[in-house]
Order: structure tokens, then C-alpha cells, then sequence
């Protein structure tokens, strides 16, 4: 309930308005957004592939309907690569792109986020990085995915984020488990109703097991991105039954979540990628962090009464 009030939250111009302005904010925030700007990104990612994780960047952004900012969304990954390069930091790295950030709710919005993401993906892709697109909420999948077909002709490593919580996600993955495809499986994030989507926690939880084991006895490669201990195990008991190598698939986490995890599973000998937001249009983001677990929500409220 509470959850679902935040989610719906997250979209609304009124609370960004109340939740932005409170100076107080800003040092919760900081625990899940490296910073505002790109030198904060870069330092982030310094940090973090100097511990031996690998990054996806995410120019937080998202559900823009002004085609202006739609292209500069666009040009700040293409600005992001630039300052990458010239710090020698973009072996093993990808962005994370929202295509709502690059116009696709924009009218004939579909044509503007292909053409924006595509030049995200050529930029990126001349310098060996990869992107993988972000889902959104469920009225978004089927023309994600369409984008996502287009811009794999080009670049086939383009991966995508596929929410087990969708009840049409099993078959959405019947045809993503070839050879070379990337997808991370996420539980999903937002608030969507019965008819498309499980409710509980324990239906989530179980689809999501079982689009893994489809991921992992197939071709492509899976990308784990979870905190949940059981299903990190899970993966784990699955990777070791299907043969698979570390690198053949990997996990993924969100920056600031479970930090000591995202190394000690890289000491372990596990592939860890940090889903690293940056940018100054955090509140949304933000938000669903704090919908997504109450222990996020407490702290974000203690720190006003602890001040
Ligand atoms: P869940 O939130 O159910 O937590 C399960 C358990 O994990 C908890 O009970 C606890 O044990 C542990 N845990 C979680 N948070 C913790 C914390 N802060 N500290 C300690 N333990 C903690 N969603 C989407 O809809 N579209 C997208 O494109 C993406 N992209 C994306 C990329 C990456 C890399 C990640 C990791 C996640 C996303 N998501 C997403 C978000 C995703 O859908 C989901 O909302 C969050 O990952 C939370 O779900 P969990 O699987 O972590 O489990």
C-alpha cells in the first residue's frame, strides 16, 4: 500500500516539487546517485573498477515530453563516453538508457528515441562499450522492444532489462535466449496493475526464478540484477548446473545497495556490475528506491528527525 503510494509518488509533478526543494534530501539522495554532475560519475567509476566491478551508467532521466531535452539527454551519454575515453575507463563499461529520457513518449515518439538511442549505441559501440536498455512501465515493453530489435541489427550486443513481475515476461524470453543476447532480469520496479502483473512478493520472487532458469539454459547472456540473497543463491545453484563460466553471465546491483556484497561476490570470482544513476533528475528514481524497501524509506525519514 504504502509502496504502491510511493510509486504513484514518483510520478507526480506536485510531490517533486515538495520532496525536491527539501535541502535535507539531498544527503539521502547521495546514497543512491554518485552526483549530479559528470565529473561525479567518472570519479564513481574509478572508484568502482578500481575494486574490480564493472559500471552501467544511467543519465537519470526519464519520461520527458520536450524534444529539446530529449537530445540533450542524448548528448550527456555522448558527452559521458567523450570523458570515459580520455580517462581510459570505458573497457567493460555500458550505459543504461530510459528511452522515455530520449523522447519515446514524445508524439511519433517511437522514431525520436530510435534515432536518439541509436546514436547513443554507435557512439558507444565505437568505443567498445555496450548499452542496454532500461524498462520502463508495462504500457512501454512492446515498443522497447521493437527499438530494441532495430538497434540490435546494428549493434547486437544491445541488451535490455525484462521485469519478471510482467505476467507476458516468459514469453517476451523465449525469443531473447539466442546467442548473444543480453538481458537483465529485473523484478520490476513499478506499480502496474493485476491484469498485467503479480502482486505478491512470493509471485514475483517465483516467476523470476523461472525466467532465470530459462535465461540460464539458454544461449544468450543472462545479466542477475538483484539484492535478494536467495536469488543471488539461486543463480548461482543454476550457473553451476547449466556449466556456466563467470562472465558467461553476471550479476548486477544498484549503486549504494549492498555494496560489501557487490565486492565480496567479486572476490568470489563473480562478474558484478554497479548500475550507476548520475545526473540532477534523481526524483524518480528516488523515489522507487524508497518504494522498494521500507528500511530505504525509514532511513530517508530518520534523517529528518536525527538532524
Ligand atoms: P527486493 O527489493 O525484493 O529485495 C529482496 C531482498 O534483497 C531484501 O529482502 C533484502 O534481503 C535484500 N536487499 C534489498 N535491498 C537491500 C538493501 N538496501 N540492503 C540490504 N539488503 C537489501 N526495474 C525496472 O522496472 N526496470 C529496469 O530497467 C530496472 N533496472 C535495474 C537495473 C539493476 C542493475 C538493478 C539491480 C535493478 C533494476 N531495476 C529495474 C529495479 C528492480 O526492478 C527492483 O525494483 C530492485 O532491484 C529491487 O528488487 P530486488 O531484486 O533487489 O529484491
Amino acid at each position: 500500500m504504502l509502496s504502491r503510494l510511493l510509486l504513484a509518488s514518483a510520478r507526480s509533478e506536485r510531490m517533486r516539487d515538495v520532496i525536491t526543494a527539501v535541502p535535507l534530501t539531498r544527503g539521502v539522495v547521495d546514497r543512491f546517485v554518485a552526483g549530479e554532475d559528470l565529473d561525479a560519475a567518472v570519479r564513481a567509476v574509478r572508484e568502482l573498477t578500481g575494486d574490480g566491478l564493472q559500471v552501467t551508467l544511467d543519465h537519470l532521466g526519464e519520461d520527458t515530453l520536450d524534444r529539446a531535452q530529449a537530445a540533450r539527454t542524448r548528448d550527456a551519454y555522448l558527452a559521458l563516453f567523450d570523458a570515459l575515453a580520455a580517462q581510459g575507463l570505458t573497457e567493460g563499461a555500458e550505459a543504461s538508457v530510459k528511452l522515455s529520457a530520449v523522447g519515446q513518449a514524445l508524439p511519433d515518439g517511437e522514431a525520436i528515441a530510435l534515432d536518439n538511442a541509436h546514436r547513443v549505441a554507435e557512439a558507444a559501440h565505437r568505443l567498445g562499450m555496450t548499452v542496454t536498455l532500461d524498462m520502463e512501465d508495462h504500457t512501454t515493453v512492446d515498443s522497447t522492444l521493437g527499438i530494441l530489435g532495430k538497434l540490435r541489427a546494428d549493434f547486437p550486443a544491445t541488451g535490455v532489462a525484462i521485469q519478471a513481475m510482467l505476467r507476458r515476461t516468459e514469453g517476451d524470453l523465449r525469443d531473447l535466449v539466442h546467442e548473444g543476447s543480453r538481458v537483465r532480469l529485473v523484478k520490476g520496479a513499478y506499480a502496474e496493475p493485476a491484469s498485467v502483473a503479480y502482486q505478491g512478493r512470493d509471485e514475483v520472487d517465483r516467476a523470476y526464478v523461472r525466467d532465470l532458469r530459462l535465461l540460464m539454459e539458454g544461449d544468450g547472456h543472462p545479466m542477475v540484477a538483484s539484492h535478494d540473497p536467495r536469488i543471488i543463491e539461486i543463480a548461482l545453484e543454476l550457473a553451476r548446473r547449466t556449466g556456466r563460466t563467470p562472465g558467461s553471465y553476471e550479476f548486477q546491483m544498484l549503486y549504494g545497495i549492498r555494496a560489501a556484497e557487490q565486492r565480496r561476490l567479486v572476490q568470489d570470482g563473480q562478474r558484478m556490475r554497479v548500475y550507476v544513476p548520475y545526473g540532477g533528475d534523481w526524483y524518480g528514481y528516488f523515489m522507487r528506491r524508497l518504494a522498494e524497501r521500507p528500511a530505504n524509506l525509514a532511513f530517508f525519514l530518520r534523517s529528518f528527525v536525527s538532524r
